[in-house]
């Protein structure tokens, strides 16, 4: 009989390859990220969002008319529908708000005008409508449940301004609004993650977009993934002053158990090359505000446990959550803007799913017993 830790076996399935994908490649061991071939470096400084969700969803920049189009596609689908936003409307105000974003997304197939459509246009339209409407269902949660109106899209903006716009009520200024850009096409997509595999998942049983996304909000809300930002702004929190860093850390690392949130990566042996991007971010929107206390705190957590005998390095988590808070973003919205984001990445691994698809089925090793007697009812 087969034991619990047994070799062989791919716990978590660590380095077992389950597909093939054309979407996104991770260079683990040297911290290089590629979306369709481009590297994540250049696409965080010469792109918009927007020309991410085009390269991620047709696999190709587009080039002035597509964006265009894509734009407007974007712009076309925004304004939520009344079952949604009473969805948002009746949530109790101490719901996660995690928890609001995969109820709405569900409910959002429950007002799609076609939601048997599963052609390649009926999946693009499906894929343009989560990516409008994810940050209208944030937004207006988080002003809803802070007893102010719900504000309607911003013609004029684009994707990160007009989010930013939706949750303060005022037009952002152009650093904030690029930081948000940038945020969103650092967080568009990572490969065969947590939350991604479970939207392939869904989708390989040719359920549907809507099933696999809210089922990929589902496991983003985890801490050991997209929750690790909110813990990361919490530890900051927790810490207080740089004084405080080295003696909080050398306790909690004591207990083997703990995880130090925004550090380690299940593929990255190395910096994340992400957080090299918004580590530039924090520092800026910190000298932007005129307090660069987080940044700095971050900064020297980083050093002590890249210092450590086993090195750990931070991850896409660590500087996004100084960056936000420094922007006025509270901590409870930090994972749904990494779905904001992600949401484009989920949309196009259903969609590649889909064109060569094989039921996602693996196998379990069986550590239980059997041909056991059968005991009676009376008997047991
Ligand atoms: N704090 C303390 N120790 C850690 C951490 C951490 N954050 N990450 C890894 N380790 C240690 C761990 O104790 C273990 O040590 P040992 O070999 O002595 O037992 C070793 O590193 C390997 O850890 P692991 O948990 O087996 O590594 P993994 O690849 O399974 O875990 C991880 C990856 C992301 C779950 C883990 O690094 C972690 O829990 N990090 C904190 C949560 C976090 O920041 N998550 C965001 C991930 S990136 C964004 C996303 O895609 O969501």
């Amino acid at each position: 009989m087969a034991e619990a830790g047994t070799p062989g076996v791919a716990y978590g399935l660590r380095g077992v390859v389950v597909d093939d994908t054309r979407i996104c490649k991770i260079f683990g061991e040297e911290g290089r990220l590629y979306y369709y071939g481009y590297n994540i470096l250049e696409l965080a400084e010469r792109c918009s969002y927007e020309e991410v969700v085009h390269l991620l969803l047709k696999g190709r920049l587009p080039n002035k008319s597509e964006l265009a189009q894509v734009i407007k596609d974007i712009k076309g689908a925004r304004g939520l529908p009344y079952g949604v936003r009473d969805v948002i409307k009746s949530a109790p105000k101490t719901s996660i708000p995690m928890d609001v974003l995969r109820t709405a997304a569900s409910a959002l197939a429950l007002t799609d005008p076609d939601p048997k459509d599963d052609t390649d246009e009926g999946r693009y339209r499906k894929a343009i409508r989560l990516i409008a409407q994810f940050p209208e269902i944030v937004a207006m949660d988080y002003r809803v449940r802070r007893g102010e109106e719900p504000v309607a899209p911003h013609d004029d903006l684009g994707h990160a301004a007009n989010f930013l716009y939706m949750l303060h009520g005022t037009e952002p200024g152009k650093d904030a609004a690029r930081t948000m850009d940038v945020a969103l096409v650092l967080h568009a997509e990572h490969s065969f993650n947590a939350s991604t595999f479970t939207a392939r998942v869904i989708a390989a049983t040719l359920s549907d977009m809507y099933s696999a996304v809210a089922g990929a909000v589902g496991a983003l809300k985890g801490p050991l993934h997209g929750g690790a930002n909110e813990g990361v702004i919490k530890t900051l929190l927790e810490i207080g002053e740089p004084a405080n860093i080295k003696p909080w850390l050398e306790k909690k690392m004591q207990d083997k158990s703990f995880r130090l949130m925004g550090f380690g990566h299940a593929v990255y042996k190395t910096l994340d090359p992400r957080a090299i991007v918004l580590k530039k971010y924090s520092k800026k929107t910190g000298e932007e505000r005129g307090t660069t206390k987080w940044y700095e705190m971050s900064e020297q957590i980083e050093q002590m446990m890249k210092g450590r005998e086993k090195p750990l390095y931070p991850n896409v988590d660590f500087y996004s959550a100084s960056t936000y808070y420094m922007m006025g973003l509270p901590p409870e919205i930090y994972t749904p803007i990494f779905a904001v984001s992600r949401v484009v990445g989920w949309a196009a691994h259903v969609i590649e799913q889909i064109t060569h698809n094989k039921l996602i089925r693996p196998a379990a090793n069986y550590i239980g017993e059997v041909d056991k007697p059968f005991v009676a009812m009376e008997a047991r």
